[in-house]
């Protein structure tokens, strides 16, 4: 199949390197010229484990490659995948379709085949409709067809996700546009591996803010849990076990820690509360989800200042970890942040480290030291949190780290350490959802 992919963001990139890896033959498009001339010289714009390898194979292999010109991109194209942006619009959290209707205007009147447009960029149920009426209006007479694809792909394991995924949704009523996608996700659905669900249009854009909805809402969920479980003398690990471990439960997504936060969960479930409000079917569940998660952010840093005795003026913090989540450079939304700035609030000095995330933090955050290393950051400081769970922070010498610091105190907000391994290095250990026994 020979696909073109509109957008080289996280989820352009690596849907477009994956599926020229499954053999089909693929086109990245982007307008960014700086962003296109960079993968020419296989320098990817994000962060993400195996990527440049299977970028630099494919490349190699002729079965991709990258352009700024996006009509040439199209030609002779089976399927055209919209990836742009949808980013919260500035001043009411609907999302911003700009991005996506501009590409698919484009994308119609180049199209020299009977194209199928996917999109594959989260967007508000009914965004099939519109796509549908301007390709209409563009280019009324190719035999155009608009289906949608949602990406449920994570950051930092976004190959594996796609190349594995729980299952493919989607959505279109139109015969020859599941032959389509049927021929592109074969690789991927041989042996039911993964299973391909197909819905109608609405449905498969439905889906994709309800499984962000409902992870985020299991994610504050656990996380109301631990505060409840700090009061009351329970473990919220123990607990997330014994509620997991019930199949209707599930296990994942339950580990308590600073909120969520990153490029979706903030952003989908705020425009899943505009539609619905535009629907007139308010979400409360989904309401109370984004509002308890947005003040956990700044709870965060208030435990941490508690845990110094409930005055930080003039002590220092070291940070472990900036990112939203391990294995990737993205701040965006970050409970880091609102940690940090909560901290400064108090009159902290905050030093911090993250593997990958510190030149984007450079750009948030004011008046923070940034050092190489965790020792660095715990070298005289009066306690050290960790906020982002890297695998170089789960093994750290925890006797030498206490003994570069001024005050012993360590704020675990991801429940790496067990209480009593750090208190046996000399720790004053505070957790996520341990209460005292
Ligand atoms: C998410 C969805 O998982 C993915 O399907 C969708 O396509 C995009 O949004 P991502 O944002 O990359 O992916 O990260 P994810 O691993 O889901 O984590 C999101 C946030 O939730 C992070 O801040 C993470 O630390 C937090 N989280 C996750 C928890 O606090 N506890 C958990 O148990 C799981």
């Amino acid at each position: 199949m020979r696909i073109t992919m509109i957008g080289t963001g996280y989820v352009g990139l690596v849907s477009g390197a994956c599926f020229s890896d499954f053999g089909h033959t693929v086109v990245c498009v982007d307008k960014d010229e700086a962003k296109i001339e960079a993968l020419g010289r296989n320098v990817m714009p994000i962060f993400e484990p195996g990527l440049d390898d299977l970028v630099l194979r494919n490349v190699k292999a002729g079965q991709l490659s990258f352009t700024t010109d996006l009509a040439a991109g199209v030609k002779g194209a089976d399927a055209v995948f919209i990836a742009v942006g949808t980013p919260s619009r500035r001043g009411d959290g609907h999302a911003d379709l700009s991005y996506v209707f501009a590409a698919v205007r484009e994308v119609a009147q180049a199209a020299d085949t009977p194209i199928v447009i996917v999109t594959k960029s989260t967007v508000p149920v009914g965004t099939g409709d519109e796509v549908e009426r301007i390709v209409t209006e563009a280019a009324p007479a190719k035999g155009i067809r608009v289906a949608s694809n949602p990406e449920f792909l994570r950051e930092g394991a976004a190959i594996e996700d796609f190349k594995r995924p729980d299952r493919i949704v989607c959505g279109t009523d139109d015969e020859g546009a599941r032959e389509v996608l049927r021929g592109i996700y074969r690789p991927l659905s041989l042996n039911q591996a993964s299973p391909i669900l197909f819905t109608g249009r609405r449905t498969a854009e439905v889906i994709k803010y309800a499984a962000n909805a409902f992870l985020a809402t299991k994610i504050t969920f656990i996380n109301e849990m631990a505060d409840l479980c700090e009061v009351a003398g329970a473990d919220v690990q123990q607990v997330a076990r014994g509620i997991g471990l019930d199949n209707r439960i599930g296990g994942k997504f339950l580990h308590a820690g600073p909120g969520y936060g990153g490029s979706c969960f903030p952003k989908d479930t705020l425009a899943l509360l505009k539609t619905a409000d535009d629907y007139g079917t308010p979400l409360r569940i989904v309401e109370a989800v984004v509002s308890v998660n947005d003040a956990r952010k700044r709870a965060m840093g208030r435990k941490i200042i508690k845990a110094l005795g409930g005055d930080a003026r003039g002590k220092t913090v070291g940070v472990l970890g900036l990112t939203f989540k391990p294995n990737t450079d993205d701040m965006r939304d970050s409970p880091a942040i609102a940690i940090i700035q909560t901290l400064q609030d108090a009159g902290a000095l905050v030093r911090a480290y993250d593997p990958e995330g510190a030149e984007q933090a450079k750009k948030m955050l004011s008046n923070v030291e940034f050092v190489e290393g965790p020792y660095a950051a715990a070298q005289g400081a009066d306690a050290v949190a960790l906020v982002t769970e890297w695998d170089a922070f789960r093994a750290l010498d925890l006797s030498r780290l206490a003994g570069l610091m001024k005050q012993r105190i360590l704020v675990d907000l991801r429940n790496i350490y067990p209480p009593e391994e750090a208190e046996r290095a000399g720790f004053e250990y505070h957790g996520v959802g341990k209460g005292p026994v």
